[in-house]
């Protein structure tokens, strides 16, 4: 049998609202498939457009096998291409983030223009044709100040992911940020045990007490149900969406990305230490109130985010292996903060520092314990692991419905054809 024919053997048994079999969090060959029929399938925020603001600013990223490097062009769009020089294949940028008036291979100097034309190469002679050896480009596109791409030939259509997410985003101006700060940390974890991490707060109130100062351990807040029955929930939506912020709980009906504002703490207003905002200069001039809540976004497989009133903090998580997973923070305040006036980094940071890391910890205890010949998972919690199953609900029904395109008898493919 195939590596696709067992997963989708398996996907097929699987207990409702319960973790996956062992195989889906550890094997090399499970691991394959994903990165085959999500990871190079679908859109994935790579990073911000602050991060590329001029002509010649670019950042790079591996999703999986591919090197993928962004950049802006002369013309003030953006671009991605295959970080794989058409010579030899060197990489190109090897820098996390840079500037270049043109793309340079280190190896034996092609040059390519930012819009991806090889420019110059050097004693290729006479018969050499350098308008078919130009970067190959990959999808590329931007919404609210978040840049995504996708490696797929043909991607999914964008749109509805703009027309549901692009409304909450607006209002915080987020073109006019800057990043204050990022990291990136290596958790030993399967992808999807960090995402059943971060789907619920069952965790939260032993393993992260900084968190917990401002962000509600309610499982309204945290999880996919109940926030629309919860009247502080639904008098804050009433509130925030009369100054021009949409704010409620909003699913697609694929189930691949959610947007909500949510309230903090009653008297903390962003993730501090002490609750009260971390930047002394408002993200956006039009929003005057000091409390906005969080506004929270996932977009399955790579991003969850938060925008308060003061920063926001995106969450980039790409796969490594089976078993290691890259999670990149990066902390984005007005683009004319200044570091040391209007805010610290320590007092900016600290909060999800310490978030992460515990969840790191978290994480990798739980890909030790899944490996073990006797691990036997019981159900989610249904009143605080919703979102959880949310997800491997999410999960479980795109990968199946990737692996049997094409075949006859699946409505999902026929209603695509
Ligand atoms: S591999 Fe890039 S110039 Fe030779
Ligand atoms: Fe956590």
């Amino acid at each position: 049998m195939s590596a696709r024919d067992a997963m989708l053997s398996r996907l097929r048994k699987r207990k409702p609202a319960t973790p996956l079999d062992r195989e889906f969090y550890c094997t090399q060959e499970d691991y394959q498939v994903e990165l085959e029929m999500i990871w190079y399938r679908d859109w994935l925020f790579i990073g911000h457009d602050c991060e590329v603001s001029n002509a010649g600013d670019y950042l790079t990223v591996q999703v999986g096998e591919y090197p993928i490097v962004v950049v802006r062009d002369r013309e003030g769009g953006l671009r991605a291409f295959h970080n794989s020089c058409r010579h030899r294949g060197s990489r190109i940028c090897s820098a996390v983030h840079g500037t270049a008036p043109r793309l340079v291979c280190p190896y034996h100097q092609w040059t390519y223009q930012l819009d991806g034309r090889l420019i110059a190469a050097r004693d290729m002679g006479s018969g050499f044709d350098k308008s078919q050896h130009g970067l190959k480009p990959v999808h590329c596109t931007s919404v609210g100040g978040y840049i995504w791409i996708c490696v797929a030939r043909v991607a999914p259509d964008f749109e509805p992911i703009r027309k549901h997410i692009e409304p909450y985003f607006l209002p915080h101006h987020m073109h006019d940020t800057k990043v204050a700060f990022e990291s990136t940390i290596i958790e030993h974890a399967n992808w999807k045990l960090v995402w059943e991490n971060n789907r619920e707060c069952y965790h939260c109130a032993v393993n992260h007490p900084e968190l917990c100062r401002s962000f509600p351990e309610d499982p309204a807040i945290t999880g996919v149900e109940g926030a629309a029955a919860n009247p502080r929930i639904t008098s804050k939506w009433a509130h925030w969406e009369s100054i021009g912020l949409p704010s409620k709980f909003h699913i697609a009906g694929s189930g691949q990305y959610r947007t909500a504002r949510m309230p903090l703490v009653e008297g903390t207003v962003s993730f501090t230490m002490a609750g009260n905002a971390a930047v002394r200069r408002p993200l956006s001039p039009s929003i005057k109130e000091p409390d906005v809540g969080t506004f929270i976004m996932f977009n399955y497989p790579s991003i969850w985010n938060h925008i308060m009133g003061d920063h926001a903090s995106s969450f980039r998580m790409l796969p490594i292996s089976p078993t290691e997973t890259q999670l990149t923070t990066k902390w984005l305040v007005h683009k004319d903060a200044v570091e040391g006036v209007d805010y610290d980094v320590k007092t900016l940071t600290e909060v999800w520092l310490a978030t992460n890391e515990a969840d790191r910890r978290i994480c990798q205890e739980n890909q030790k314990g899944v490996m073990s010949p006797a691990y036997e998972p019981a159900p989610y919690s249904p009143v605080h692991e919703n979102g959880v199953t949310q997800f491997i609900d999410w999960y479980a029904s795109h990968l199946e419905e990737r692996l049997t395109e094409g075949q006859r008898g699946n409505p999902l493919a026929a209603a695509r054809r």
